[in-house]
C-alpha cells in the first residue's frame, strides 16, 4: 500500500512542450493530489508551468556548482529557484556520460543546490559490465559516498535515485530482487532519505516496483512523456 509520500518524478530530458504540460496537468488533476509528482521539464518550461499550476512540484535537470559566472549554456541553482523549481536532478547517468560529470562535481552541485533551497535528486547506478560482474553494491557504495560527500545525511533534504545505466531507455528493468537488494543497502546508508528506482519504468511495471521494500518512488523518463502511460504510473503511486 503506497501513501502520500510516494514520489513520481518525471524526467523529460530534452523533450516536451508547453502544450504537453497543459494536457498532462488537466489529465492528472485528481491523482496529483495523492501522489507526490515532481515534474522536471526542460528549464525553459519551468517559469510558465509555475505560473499556471502553482500546485505542481517542479524540478530542474541539472545545475552548475558555482552560484553564477561566465558559464555559457549552464543554469544556476539560483535561477532554477527563481523560475519556480524546488528540486533538481543531479548526477544523472546521461550528465555523467555526455558531460563528463564526476561524483565530486555532483557533490559540489548538491551543496550549491541545497544552499539555494533546492532538494537534490541524486542519481547513482552501475553499468551493465559492473552488474554482470556482480560488483553493483561495491560500485554504488563508492559512487554514493563520493556523490554525497558534502552533505550531512541526516540534516539535509536529499532524494537518492538508483538507476542502473543498462536499464535507462532500454526497456530492460532490474528485477525486483535486484532492486530490493540495492535498496536494502541504500536504506542502511540513508535511513531517512527517500529512495527512488529509475530505468524503464512503465505503466505495467510501476505497481510491482513501487511495492518493493524501501522503494519510495520512481524516476521516469520515456514513459513520463506519454499522457496515458504516465497516468497509470501515477495511479500505481496513489
Ligand atoms: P527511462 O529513463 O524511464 O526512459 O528508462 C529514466 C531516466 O533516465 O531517468
Amino acid at each position: 500500500m503506497q501513501n502520500r509520500s510516494t514520489y513520481v518524478v518525471s524526467n523529460w530530458k530534452m523533450n516536451g512542450t508547453t502544450a504537453l504540460i497543459h494536457d498532462m496537468v488537466q489529465t492528472y488533476r485528481q491523482s496529483v493530489r495523492r501522489a507526490h509528482w515532481i515534474l522536471c521539464p526542460p528549464a525553459t518550461l519551468i517559469t510558465e508551468t509555475r505560473r499556471h499550476y502553482p500546485e505542481i512540484a517542479l524540478g530542474g535537470q541539472d545545475c552548475h556548482h558555482k552560484t553564477s559566472g561566465a558559464f555559457t549554456g549552464d543554469i544556476s541553482a539560483h535561477l532554477l529557484t527563481e523560475a519556480g523549481a524546488s528540486y533538481v536532478i543531479l548526477g544523472h547517468s546521461e550528465r555523467r556520460h555526455y558531460h563528463g560529470e564526476t561524483s565530486t562535481t555532483v557533490a559540489e552541485k548538491a551543496c550549491t543546490a541545497i544552499s539555494h533551497g533546492l532538494t537534490p535528486i541524486i542519481c547513482i547506478g552501475e553499468s551493465e559490465e559492473t552488474y554482470d560482474k556482480k560488483q553493483t553494491i561495491d560500485f554504488l557504495k563508492k559512487q554514493l559516498n563520493e556523490s554525497l560527500a558534502n552533505i550531512h545525511r541526516t540534516q539535509h533534504n536529499v532524494i537518492v535515485a538508483y538507476e542502473p545505466i543498462w536499464a535507462i531507455g532500454t526497456g530492460k528493468t532490474a528485477t525486483v530482487t535486484d532492486i530490493e537488494q540495492v535498496h536494502t543497502f541504500l536504506r542502511e546508508q540513508l535511513p531517512n532519505t527517500p529512495l527512488l528506482y529509475g530505468g524503464s519504468v512503465t505503466g505495467s511495471n510501476a505497481r510491482e516496483i513501487l511495492s518493493t521494500q524501501n522503494v519510495n518512488g520512481v524516476l521516469v523518463g520515456g514513459a513520463s512523456l506519454k499522457t496515458d502511460e504516465f497516468a497509470k504510473i501515477l495511479d500505481a503511486a496513489c
